[in-house]
């Protein structure tokens, strides 16, 4: 069986005759900038996110940088988040002109470990980071009264969280500015690049819609120097289309997850994703862990499973971060966890037969490796290597 780790041609297939009339809609129109599609998406999308604003824009990182900048982050600042992430969220902090500042994480949950956030404050920190990171919401109530306590701004990485939930609260209606990635495999994906700001406070959003188009508040008059991410009506047209779906795609990726979980609990080789009681984790990626990763990464290849490794390198061992004073061992949890995961195939049309592939798949791996091990030998896992 060969197994893609994302099909969207599954996804777009059901969805062709809504979409494609959308498209040649907005071509008939041929007005493909800040238009109906991109002003009605924006409300829908508040509104899905419970939030009172939205502001469209050209990607996700787009949405970090200048929701960023919009809360108040310039030169000279220091911005706390996690270096177990996508590289963009560290780019928008730099873009920005702040200073990102890595604080390790929780093993269980590879998100931020708010316990750690209180030694990382400085007299120049201004901002903090939370990354939903796989999809699983941060422990906001703790980041959230730091934050109150130091008076920092809190712009919520939601870039892999769309419709997510921390006590039954929304991501990206948590802090006090969100940015959601529209990447095409994301939870909820464009056909091209997008991406989106959320926020409660009117003065973040304009500050956002103005930053998007030049610093104009209107034609020819530029109050600020922005840039050009402006979110295209041909995307947020297919988005339009894509929304009103996203809590039963969602629905269906957890439905997996509780499938590979229950498939692969037996096995202390490998440690599931663990979903916190005070979140909804609508599994962007299904993540397990295991000591030997590439050898499992190859033997489920060689088996025609495609996994992913999100991510194999952290941001703060990255060449572009080699200025911000950190080294190997600097944030040991995510280093760790950078060795040892793997991401599942996972998108809302799989099938039970798939799943259960992947799962009899690993099992497969498990038997040769345990008929490798001299006898008497506990695995790594069971050391609690694997647990960190
Ligand atoms: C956690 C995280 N932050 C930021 C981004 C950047 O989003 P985009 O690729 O739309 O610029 C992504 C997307 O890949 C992401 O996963």
């Amino acid at each position: 069986m060969v197994i893609e780790f994302v099909d969207l041609k599954r996804q777009y297939q059901p969805l062709r005759g809504e979409i494609m009339p959308r498209i040649e809609q907005v071509l008939n129109g041929m007005n493909l900038f800040l238009g109906e599609n991109v002003y009605r998406l924006e409300e829908e999308f508040a509104s899905y996110c419970g939030t009172r604003h939205a502001v469209g824009v050209g990607s996700g990182t787009d949405a970090l940088h200048l929701a960023l900048r919009a809360v108040g982050v310039g030169p000279g600042d220091e911005v706390i988040t996690v270096s177990h992430t996508f590289f963009a969220t560290a780019e928008a902090i730099v873009l920005a002109g702040g200073r990102p500042v890595f604080v390790d994480i929780d093993p269980e949950t590879y998100t931020m470990d708010p316990s750690l956030i209180e030694g990382a404050i400085t007299p120049r920190t201004r901002a903090i980071v939370p990354v939903h990171l796989y999809g699983q919401p941060v422990d906001m109530d703790s980041v959230i009264s730091i934050s109150r306590k130091y008076g920092l701004s809190v712009v919520e990485d939601a870039c892999q969280a769309h419709g997510a939930e921390y006590r039954g609260v929304k991501a990206g209606s948590l802090g006090d500015a969100a940015a959601f990635s529209f990447y095409y495999s994301k939870n909820l994906g464009a056909y091209g690049e997008g991406g989106m700001v959320t926020t409660k406070v009117g003065e973040i959003a304009t500050r956002v819609q103005m930053l998007r188009n030049h610093g104009a508040r209107e034609r020819y008059q530029h109050d600020l120097v922005g840039m050009n991410a402006r979110l295209d009506e041909v995307q947020a047209a297919v988005l339009r289309v894509k929304l009103p779906h996203l809590d039963g795609w969602n629905a269906a990726r957890r439905t997996w997850a509780d499938e590979y979980s229950r498939r692969l609990s037996d096995l202390e080789e490998v440690v599931t994703p663990v979903a916190q009681p005070y979140a909804k984790h609508v599994f962007h990626l299904y993540v397990i862990r295991t000591p030997e990763r590439d050898r499992l990464q190859r033997w489920l290849k060689s088996h025609g499973v495609s996994t992913g490794i999100h991510y194999p390198v952290p941001v703060h061992l990255q060449e572009a971060c080699s200025g911000f004073g950190y080294s190997l061992g600097s944030l040991p949890e995510t280093e760790a966890a950078a060795r040892e995961i793997l991401s599942l195939p996972m998108f809302p049309e799989l099938t039970v037969d798939e799943v259960a592939y992947v799962c009899q798949t690993i099992r497969g791996y498990v038997r040769e490796k345990r008929g490798r091990r001299p006898r008497g030998v506990p695995s790594s896992a069971a050391r609690g290597v694997a647990a960190g």
